[in-house]
C-alpha cells in the first residue's frame, strides 16, 4: 500500500504561505519584483459563474442579467458564487489589435458593459472580464497587445472586478521568460489602476506556470487544458481534453502553490452541463460523476467557477453546487490543497488540513466496480488522537450534529465513480466511549 508523507507536505506548504513563495531562483528568474499576493485579493478560491463552457462566445446582455438573477433566485449567491465572469466574446472586433481598437460589441450589450456591472453590483455579486496578451485572443477578437495599461484603466472604469488572462492561443510555444513577461505587464497595469481585480492567468498549464504565476501577481491559473463534459474522456489527452480523473492527477504535485491569494485552477466547473455545452466535447456526466467532481475541486481549493446555464439548472446539479459543508472545504481559510494519501489500483483518498485543525477527507473510487475504501486517521493522516468525530458531508448536509464517534479505522463502500467526503474532527475530552463503533 502506498501511504505518502502528508506531513512533508504540508510542511512545505505552511513554509510556503509564511515565506511568500516557491525558491528564489523561479522568482527571479523573469528579474522583477515578488507580487505574490500584492493585490491582496482571493484570501480563499474565487467562486461564480462563468460563460465559456455552455455559450462560448454567445453571450449578450440580456443573458448575464438573466444569469445574474438566477444565481439569486436560485440561493447560489448566497451559498458564494458572487463572480459572474464574461469569457471571450464580449469585444467589438475580431482580428489583430494593431488594427482594431478594444471596444464592447454594441450589439450584444446595448447599454454597454458598465451597465451590466452596475446591475451585478447592486445585486451583490463581482464582475469578471476576458483578455489576451496577444494581437487576439483565442476566439479570434481582439487582444491587449501593447494596450495593458489602457485597457486596465477601461475595465476598472467599468467596476471590474476579475480579470481572465489568456495566452493559450496566442503563447503555446512562448519561451517561459516571455510568457511571465506578458502576464506581468498586466498585473502590473491592474495595479496601476488602483480597482481590486482578481488576476486569473491562463496558460492550459503550460510553461511550468504553478512555479512562478504567484510571484507575477496571479491569483489562480490553469493547471491543465479545457476539460471536456466528460468524467472520463475516451479522447486522448495529448490532442487537447484533459478530463475529471486527469486534471485530479494533474494537481498532485502541486499542493505546494496553494495557499490564501493564489491557487491551483483545474477549471471552470462541468456540473449541470448535461451533454449540452455550446463549447465543450463530452457527452454529460451522471449525477454521482458531477458531485465527485464537484467534491474533488472542493477540496483541491481550485476555484469553484460554474459552467452550466444556471437559468436550468436540473434539480440535482444544483443541490450539489449547493452543499454548504463541502463549499466549506474549499472556502477554508488556511488555503490547503488535499494531499493524495492513498493510492492503490482504483482508490484514492485525499485528505486537507482546514483551519481549525480538522480535516476534510475524499475517498475516490475511480474503477467500475464499487469498493470497500478503509480509512485510517492515524495511519492516513499522521494524527495522534485515540478518537476521532466523522460527519458524511453528502448523507448530513447540514447537520452538524450528525456524526459518529470512531476510535478504529472506518471502511466504507464506494460506488463507481463516487466520492464519499467527510470531516473528521477531535472530540472534546469528555465525550465518553460508548458512542463509539
Ligand atoms: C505551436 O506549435 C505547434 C507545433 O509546431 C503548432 O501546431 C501550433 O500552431 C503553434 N502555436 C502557435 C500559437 O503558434
Ligand atoms: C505602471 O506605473 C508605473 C509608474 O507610473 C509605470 O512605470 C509603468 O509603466 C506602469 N505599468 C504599465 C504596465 O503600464
Ligand atoms: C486560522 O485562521 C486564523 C484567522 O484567519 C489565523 O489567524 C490562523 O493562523 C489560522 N490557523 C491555521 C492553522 O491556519
Ligand atoms: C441531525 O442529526 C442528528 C444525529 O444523527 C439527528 O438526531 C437529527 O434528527 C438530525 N437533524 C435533522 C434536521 O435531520
Amino acid at each position: 500500500m502506498k501511504t505518502k508523507n502528508l506531513w512533508s507536505l504540508l510542511g512545505a506548504c505552511a513554509a510556503l504561505a509564511n515565506a511568500q513563495l516557491v525558491t528564489p531562483a523561479v522568482l527571479t528568474s523573469d528579474g522583477g519584483p515578488d507580487w505574490t499576493d500584492a493585490n491582496g485579493l482571493a484570501r480563499t478560491p474565487p467562486m461564480g459563474w462563468s460563460s465559456w463552457n455552455q455559450f462560448g462566445d454567445q453571450i449578450n446582455e440580456q443573458l448575464i442579467r438573466e444569469t445574474i438573477d438566477a444565481l439569486e433566485s436560485t440561493g447560489l449567491r448566497d451559498a458564494g458564487y458572487r463572480f459572474v465572469n464574461l469569457d471571450d466574446g464580449w469585444q467589438a472586433h475580431r482580428g489583430k489589435r494593431s488594427n482594431h481598437p478594444l471596444e464592447y460589441d454594441s450589439v450584444k450589450f446595448p447599454n454597454g458593459i458598465k451597465a451590466v456591472v452596475d446591475y451585478a453590483h447592486s445585486k451583490g455579486f463581482k464582475m469578471g472580464i476576458y483578455s489576451g496578451p496577444g494581437e487576439k485572443t483565442c476566439a479570434g477578437y481582439t487582444g491587449s497587445i501593447d494596450h495593458e495599461q489602457e485597457d486596465a484603466e477601461m475595465f476598472a472604469s467599468w467596476g471590474i472586478d476579475h480579470l481572465k488572462y489568456d495566452a493559450c492561443c496566442s503563447h503555446q510555444n512562448a519561451s517561459i521568460p516571455a510568457v511571465q513577461k506578458v502576464f506581468r505587464t498586466m498585473s502590473e497595469a491592474l495595479l496601476n489602476s488602483s480597482r481590486p481585480i482578481v488576476y486569473h492567468t491562463c496558460h492550459c498549464g503550460w510553461a511550468d506556470i504553478w512555479q512562478w504565476a504567484a510571484s507575477v501577481g496571479a491569483n489562480h491559473w490553469r493547471i491543465g487544458q479545457d476539460i471536456p463534459d466528460d468524467f472520463n474522456y475516451p479522447g486522448n489527452r495529448e490532442k487537447y481534453y484533459f478530463d475529471v480523473l486527469d486534471m485530479i492527477d494533474r494537481g498532485n504535485e502541486l499542493t505546494a502553490y496553494s495557499a490564501p491569494g493564489h491557487f491551483n485552477d483545474f477549471d471552470m466547473l462541468i456540473v449541470g452541463l448535461n451533454g449540452k455545452s455550446q463549447e465543450l466535447v463530452g457527452t454529460g456526466c451522471s449525477n454521482v460523476e458531477y458531485r465527485t467532481h464537484f467534491s474533488l475541486w472542493s477540496i483541491l481549493s481550485s476555484p469553484l467557477l460554474i459552467g452550466a446555464d444556471v437559468r436550468n439548472l436540473d434539480s440535482d446539479s444544483l443541490k450539489t453546487l449547493l452543499n454548504k459543508d463541502v463549499i466549506a472545504l474549499n472556502q477554508d481559510v488556511a488555503g490547503n490543497q488535499a494531499a493524495l494519501v492513498q493510492d492503490v489500483g482504483n482508490v484514492q483518498v485525499y485528505a486537507k488540513e482546514l483551519n481549525d485543525s480538522s480535516w476534510g477527507i475524499a475517498l475516490l473510487n475511480r474503477g467500475s466496480e464499487t469498493a470497500d475504501i478503509t480509512f485510517s486517521p492515524r495511519r492516513d493522516l499522521i494524527i495522534t488522537w485515540d478518537r476521532y468525530f466523522l460527519r458524511d458531508l453528502w448523507k448530513s448536509e447540514g447537520n452538524e450534529s450528525d456524526f459518529t464517534l470512531y476510535n478504529i479505522p472506518f471502511t466504507t463502500e464506494v460506488m463507481p465513480h463516487e466520492a464519499k467526503v467527510y470531516r473528521i474532527s477531535q472530540p472534546p475530552e469528555d465525550v465518553s466511549p460508548p458512542d463509539i463503533e
